[in-house]
């Protein structure tokens, strides 16, 4: 049969490269590593704008005179003229839609172009925000991603996605864009607060439940020396980081065009907790409620041995991450989730559960009454955690 010339359906594939650094002073004695990552264009200094984290100045006031600093020693391979600009930390930059056009209009002011770069130094939400102007603008500007929270270092600073909320919905606005580098600093975690460097861990949990038993086995028996921020903790956030950017880089389906989202384990109530909560619950303390969640109701109906699950609980409330929140006991609300998860990617509802840790499945249908009992013997652990004082 001859082919049918009005009719083309062409593959095409395009190659990425997703550059990972890991550092100890990247404004100092490591700078070099940020330097190397801004290339010259076609012997033109490129322009390079920074954008700060507001919270992360305040706790390190010397942050964007040691920026400046850089600034002026890579004079001679970059313009980065412009002065060194803050946008606030934390949601609230993702709750206003009118900060990505103050973003847009500074990139302009300081004529960005595609060959230039954005770097961007902060947590999660500021990564995204900026991320997601910076993909936008021009149809994507380099972005350099310097990662803040245990959270970005651990996982969404490798991601390929950003975004910002939108008509109450998390992640609502946003794109699929490769960044051009990310540079996890260990320094730059020593200003967390207990509260924000533990949540990252929420995320490592996941990614060991999902692909490696015996990395959860070392959090689990770790979980005294994370609290107190050991230096087992740049190892987890490091592993952890390398199993984020294994399944970006070689499971098939970076820009999830498929039915199946496994790093999204126990994220379908996550989300919704997290707006529920008006924000209060940070993402990484809904993420350990939603697991903990997927993986009670997996030992419920799944077959994950309930030992496994019970350890998985002891865990995560050893990490001081299950937060008491009246938001898990809206269950109806709750639901809602699974319908806003199914909603967001198309076709039929897919969620990935556990048959065994290191064994994840892909499940299309949530028996509610088995889910409800799930809920409710997390929120049972989480009420008996605030009596006992360990949060
Ligand atoms: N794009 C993705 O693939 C992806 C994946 C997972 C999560 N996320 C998003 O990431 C966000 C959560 O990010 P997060 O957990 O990093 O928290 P965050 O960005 O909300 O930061 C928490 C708080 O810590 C402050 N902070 C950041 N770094 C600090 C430092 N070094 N010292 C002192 N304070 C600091 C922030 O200003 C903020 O007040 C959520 O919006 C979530 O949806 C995105
Ligand atoms: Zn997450």
């Amino acid at each position: 049969m001859p082919a049918d010339p009005s009719s083309l359906n062409v593959p095409f594939s395009v190659t990425f490269l997703h550059r990972l650094r890991m550092t100890n002073d990247i404004f100092g004695r490591d700078a070099a590593v940020l330097s190397d990552l801004i290339e010259p264009s076609e012997g033109r200094r490129p322009r390079v704008q920074f954008w700060l984290d507001e919270q992360v100045a305040t706790m390190n006031p010397q942050l964007p005179q040691r920026i400046q600093a850089f600034c002026r020693k890579s004079a001679g391979c970059m313009d980065s003229s412009t002065k060194v600009q803050l946008v606030p930390g934390g949601e609230s930059v993702k709750n206003d839609v009118h900060i990505i056009e103050r973003i847009l209009r500074c990139f302009h002011h300081a004529d960005l172009d595609r060959r230039s770069y954005v770097v961007v130094i902060g947590g999660g939400a500021v990564l995204d925000a900026v991320g997601f102007a910076a993909a936008i603008a021009h149809r994507g500007i380099r972005l350099i991603r310097i990662p803040t929270t245990t959270l970005a270092q651990a996982d969404s600073g490798l991601g390929v996605k950003n975004s910002i909320n939108l008509f109450d919905r998390k992640n609502w606005v946003g794109t699929f864009a490769v960044p051009w580098g990310v540079i996890n600093d260990r320094t730059l975690l020593t200003t967390l607060s207990d509260r924000d460097f533990l949540c990252g861990f929420s995320e490592a949990v996941k990614v060991a439940l999902l692909k490696d038993a015996a990395f959860f086995r070392l959090i689990a028996r770790s979980t005294g020396e994370i609290c107190h921020r050991g230096d087992v903790c740049t190892s987890i956030i490091a592993r952890s980081a390398r199993w984020h950017l294994k399944h970006i880089t070689e499971g098939g389906d970076p820009f999830e065009m498929l039915e199946s989202r496994p790093l999204d384990f126990g994220h379908w109530s996550a989300h919704r907790l997290e707006a529920l909560s008006g924000f209060e619950l940070r993402h990484g303390e809904a993420v350990a409620t939603g697991v903990a969640i997927d993986t009670v109701y997996s030992s419920l109906v799944h077959g994950l041995p309930r030992a496994d699950a019970e350890a998985v609980m002891r865990c995560l409330s050893e990490l001081r991450l299950l937060r008491s929140h009246t938001a898990l006991q809206q269950t109806d609300d709750l639901f809602d989730g699974l319908e806003e998860f199914r909603q967001h990617l198309g076709g039929r509802l897919t969620v990935t559960m556990l048959r065994g840790i290191g064994h994840p499945i892909d499940v299309h249908e949530i028996d509610h009454d088995r889910m409800r009992q799930a809920i409710d013997l997390v929120v049972d652990r989480t009420a008996a955690i605030r009596q006992s004082d360990c949060l």
